[in-house]
C-alpha cells in the first residue's frame, strides 16, 4: 500500500515566494509533502494566485473583527479538517497564540529575514543594513508563542559586503530563503529532531 505524503498547512500574508518554492519542490520530487491548505490573512496576497494555480484549497482567513481566538480558530478547523502534520509560517504576518501552537507541538515553523537572534520583529534586513553588520541571512525556527524567538533550526549567512546595495542584499536574503526553507522541511520530514533547551539536532532515523 502507498503512503501518503506528509501534509503541509501554509499560513501567507503576502508575495508568496516562499510557498512558490514549497510547491515548485514538491512538484520536481524534491520534497516528499503535499501543500493541502494555503491560508491568507490578507485578501489582496499574490500567494493566493500561486496556491490556486497548482490546485491547492485555499482559505481566506482575514481578522477583521473576530477575536484572536476565534480568529485562530477558523484557521485552526480548516488546519485539522485538511489532516495537516506540519504548518509553515511564509510570511505570515502574525503572532500564534500558545493555545493554537499546543494543536501542533513543535510542528510550527517560521522563516525570517535575519540570522537570529538578532533583529527580530519587522524590517530586519534593514536594520541590518543600517547597523552595518558584515554578515546577516535568514533563519528557520520552531515556533513559539513569541516573536521570532523559537528554537533556530537552519541558517544561512549572507555577506553584507558582496552586496552592491540594500536591493541586492534583499534579493540576496530572498533567494537563500527559498533554498533553506525547502532545505530545512526535507530534514524535518526525513530525519528526527530532538531539541535540548533552545539547540535542536537532526539525526537520521
Ligand atoms: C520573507 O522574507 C520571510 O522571511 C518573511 O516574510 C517574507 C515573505 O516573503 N517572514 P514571500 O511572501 O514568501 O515572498
Amino acid at each position: 500500500m502507498a503512503h501518503s505524503l506528509p501534509s503541509l498547512g501554509i499560513l501567507v500574508s503576502g508575495f508568496g515566494s516562499n510557498l512558490q518554492a514549497i510547491l515548485d519542490a514538491c512538484a520536481q520530487g524534491k520534497l516528499p509533502a503535499k501543500v493541502s491548505l494555503v491560508i491568507s490573512d490578507q485578501a489582496q496576497a499574490y500567494a493566493l494566485q500561486r496556491a490556486q494555480q497548482s490546485n491547492v484549497p485555499v482559505l481566506l482567513c482575514e481578522k477583521g473583527t473576530l477575536s484572536k481566538i476565534e480568529f485562530e480558530q477558523k484557521m485552526l478547523e480548516a488546519l485539522q479538517k485538511a489532516s495537516v502534520d506540519w504548518i509553515v509560517l511564509a510570511g505570515f504576518m502574525r503572532i500564534l497564540s500558545q493555545h493554537f501552537l499546543s494543536f501542533f507541538p513543535q510542528r510550527v515553523i517560521n522563516l525570517h529575514p535575519s540570522l537570529l537572534p538578532a533583529f527580530p520583529g519587522l524590517n530586519s534586513i534593514e536594520r541590518a543594513w543600517e547597523e552595518g553588520v558584515k554578515y546577516t541571512g535568514c533563519t528557520v525556527h520552531l515556533v513559539d508563542e513569541g516573536c521570532d524567538t523559537g528554537p533556530i533550526l537552519d541558517q544561512r549567512v549572507i555577506s553584507v559586503e558582496s552586496c552592491l546595495d540594500l536591493e541586492d542584499l534583499k534579493k540576496k536574503i530572498h533567494e537563500a530563503e527559498h533554498e533553506l526553507l525547502v532545505s530545512t522541511l526535507l530534514k524535518l520530514l526525513t530525519s528526527k529532531l530532538s531539541i535540548k533547551g533552545k539547540r535542536t539536532f537532526f539525526s537520521h532515523v
